[in-house]
């Protein structure tokens, strides 16, 4: 591709990421032998690395982040201009594109109304909890100051968030966490926990359970993903999100939507939970929102919930005193108001629900010709295959055979995922969230490519 820098060139910068880059989330003693993957240029879905080798990136970025694709000149534009008349001036004061995303976010999303800026999945979440605390202590008198989460869910990486980690990989050897933060059970039916017809039902009353369990006057909300990502693309059962509404309206209990990884149309909708009509009190969101061009995130609240701190205004300690220094950066927003154009301009929506079920489709082919996939689960550009040794017991298949076909899929250039680190024995999901560009051509070669690895490892 015209433009992306030699091996030579770039072999300087490969020997300054091995010797002082600290990578997420991966052990690094292999990079005694091996280089560390440096992407130097991406274009549409396609990416290179620093050798020239060209990828099909099935994974947005590896984590769920680029849903308009790379090279979107009108996003760099955007943000460029914007950086150039006005970068920066703290959350306490307002912005154009700070005013103008929010006013376009809330339009998608019928029943919210503020949106807090900040600059990661994981912050934004920890509003959320810090909201909920507050409205413990200034209008419960210190009840409901419990908040719910589901195993088998992530809602970030700071210690706030991972104490609600549904995740014991992730959550392990960072404790201990603070209290107050309590898990319910997760609602997978491929591993079910009840013998019952209607799963999703019953998988909610467990939430019920939990909450009587706790005292109902203690728990102040519950914070769910709208359908599960790292813990293995965990699409609720039906019933599930109806019997949840009821539960939270029945005891009081705030509902928190993690929209990280569903938000801003990867299931093919703006949001997973309108995909269920359910009325969350707090939507948060990141990775998607401006595709990786900026950060950003948004905790996004109804009027309700914002009147509860500005109630009592005499009071100098009941309104929300917090800040994110870089909620401030006009950056994100901007990014953010020409990431949905395009979203909408180029029906991208549409694309995701279309190209959504070819993947499904293509993988539920999959299935007739290998035996080690169990289940394969999706919504939208968010799908899963969970690789099992057998398909009666359901014992998971060995996570090193899950990364083999990772790294033979890489090795014929499709980047795609897998669970990483989130469930002991349960690291066994392939994940795939290409972005929402993606065309039939693509999706099949994403999937031709997995049917090919699957038959290298497991023949
Ligand atoms: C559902 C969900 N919530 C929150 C987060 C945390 O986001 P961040 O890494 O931006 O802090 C993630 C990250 O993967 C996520 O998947």
């Amino acid at each position: 591709m015209e433009g992306y820098a030699s091996a030579n060139d770039i072999s300087a910068v490969v020997e300054a990421d091995k010797k002082h880059v600290w990578h997420h989330l991966i052990q690094h003693k292999m990079f005694e032998t091996v280089d560390p993957r440096v992407i130097v240029e991406g274009k549409g879905l396609r990416v290179w690395d620093a050798k020239g080798k060209e990828y099909i990136d099935a994974v947005s970025g590896a984590v769920w982040t680029v849903n308009v694709g790379y090279g979107r000149e009108s996003i760099a534009n955007v943000v460029r201009d914007q950086l150039v008349k006005m970068n920066y001036f703290a959350g306490v004061g307002g912005s154009i594109p700070g005013a103008l995303f929010a006013e376009k976010l809330i339009s998608k999303m019928p029943g919210m109304s503020r949106v807090y800026y900040s600059n990661s999945g994981s912050e934004a979440n920890e509003k959320v909890y810090k909201m909920v605390r507050q409205i413990s202590h200034n209008v419960h008198g210190g009840k409901k100051w419990k908040i719910l989460y589901r195993e088998r869910d992530y809602h970030g990486t700071t210690i706030g968030a991972l104490a609600t980690s549904g995740q014991a990989e992730r959550a392990a050897q960072y404790g201990p966490y603070p209290d107050g933060f309590v898990m319910v059970p997760h609602c997978l039916e491929y591993r079910k926990q009840w013998d019952v017809e209607n799963y999703g039902e019953r998988a909610a009353d467990a939430i019920e359970e939990v909450i009587l369990r706790e005292g109902p006057d203690t728990v102040g909300a519950i914070v769910l993903e709208p359908v599960t990502a790292g813990g293995g693309v965990i699409v609720p059962p039906k019933g599930y999100w109806e019997r949840v509404q009821e539960i939270c309206k029945k005891y009081n209990v705030l509902l928190h939507i993690d929209e990280v990884v569903c938000g801003v149309g990867r299931t093919g909708v703006w949001f997973g939970y309108q995909n269920y009509g359910i009325k969350p009190d707090f939507v948060t969101m990141a990775k998607g929102v401006a595709s990786g061009y900026a950060a950003i995130s948004c905790t996004v609240t109804t009027e309700a919930v914002f009147d509860l701190f500005k109630a009592n205004s005499a009071d100098p300690m009941s309104y929300f005193r917090d800040i994110s220094t870089f909620g401030g950066c006009t950056s994100g927003p901007a990014a953010a108001l020409e990431n949905m154009r395009i979203i909408e301009d180029e029906n991208l929506l549409d694309n995701t629900l279309r190209m959504g079920k070819r993947t499904v489709d293509n993988l539920n082919a999959l299935m007739e010709k290998h035996k080690v996939i169990g289940d394969v689960r999706g919504a939208g550009l968010f799908c899963g295959a969970e690789l099992v040794a057998d398909r009666k017991t359901k014992e998971p298949a060995d996570e090193k055979k899950v990364a083999a076909v990772v790294a033979e899929c890489n090795a014929q250039g499709v980047i795609i995922g897998m669970t990483n680190r989130s469930l002991p024995g349960l690291n066994n999901t392939l994940c795939l969230s290409p972005a929402l560009i993606a065309t039939p051509d693509d999706i099949d070669a994403i999937t031709g490519a997995i049917d090919k690895a699957l038959t290298k490892v497991f023949g």
